[in-house]
């Protein structure tokens, strides 16, 4: 405990600022992408800190969180699942997003078909992208970082833009927006995080 303690103390005085204004200006964009009123499912919500944020910047929304874990205590409504079929019928959100969820999930497509079967229209999935020839470090890199030390998981599971394209198509649904980039940081860093508001294909027959 007290070695861990010791260990993670760089890590909590120096990234956690960061990862706060990470979070917050992801929430900002999200709920941009959200729509008013929108019923939001956030799949992999862990302590539910980003729902909170996006909540701010549009109190309409209504948002419900799910993950595998409860490590820390939530802050929006959380149900825990199996990590497979997720607890709701079919087309009950408006929007489903997962916010760096997907490469912690070594079978990515399942879980992307899961959340086209519960929304009834937009998916939104932020995650990282491999884009140059050491991305692959260098997100492991960030992940072991950010994740490891409060006991998140880590597949490393991480995909290029054709990649993510080759994905959404398998799981029939089509890009309405973007990708676009977080607004964050520079060059590389914004390159690695993008964001993407997904459709699914027979939408307007519901
Ligand atoms: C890096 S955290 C991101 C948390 C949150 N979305 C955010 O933006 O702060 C990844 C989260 O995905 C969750 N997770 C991993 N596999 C999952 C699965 N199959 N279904 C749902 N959540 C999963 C982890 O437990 C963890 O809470």
């Amino acid at each position: 405990m007290l070695l861990r303690a010791v260990l993670t103390f760089p890590i909590r005085t120096v990234l956690e600022p960061l990862a706060s204004s990470y979070k917050r200006q992801l929430a900002k964009q999200i709920a941009f992408h959200c729509g008013e009123g929108a019923r939001v499912l956030d799949v992999g919500c862990n302590d539910g800190l980003v729902a909170y944020m996006i909540k701010e910047y549009e109190p309409s929304l209504a948002i419900v969180g799910v993950d595998v874990q409860a490590r820390k205590p939530a802050m929006i409504k959380r149900i825990l699942y199996d990590g497979r079929r997720l607890p709701f019928p079919d087309n009950s959100f408006d929007v489903v997003m997962a916010n760096d969820v997907l490469h912690h999930v070594a079978n990515m497509g399942w879980l992307l078909k899961e959340m086209r079967r519960v929304s009834k229209r937009y998916i939104i999935i932020k995650d990282h992208q491999k884009c140059a020839f050491f991305s692959q470090f260098f997100l492991s890199l960030a992940d072991c970082f950010g994740n490891l030390p409060y006991g998140i998981p880590c597949v490393f599971n991480y995909k290029s833009l054709h990649e993510w394209a080759q994905l959404f198509g398998e799981a029939d649904l089509k890009l309405a927006v973007g990708p676009e980039n977080l607004e964050l940081g520079f060059g590389l860093i914004r390159q690695h995080n993008p964001i993407f508001k997904l459709e699914k294909l027979n939408a307007q027959n519901l």
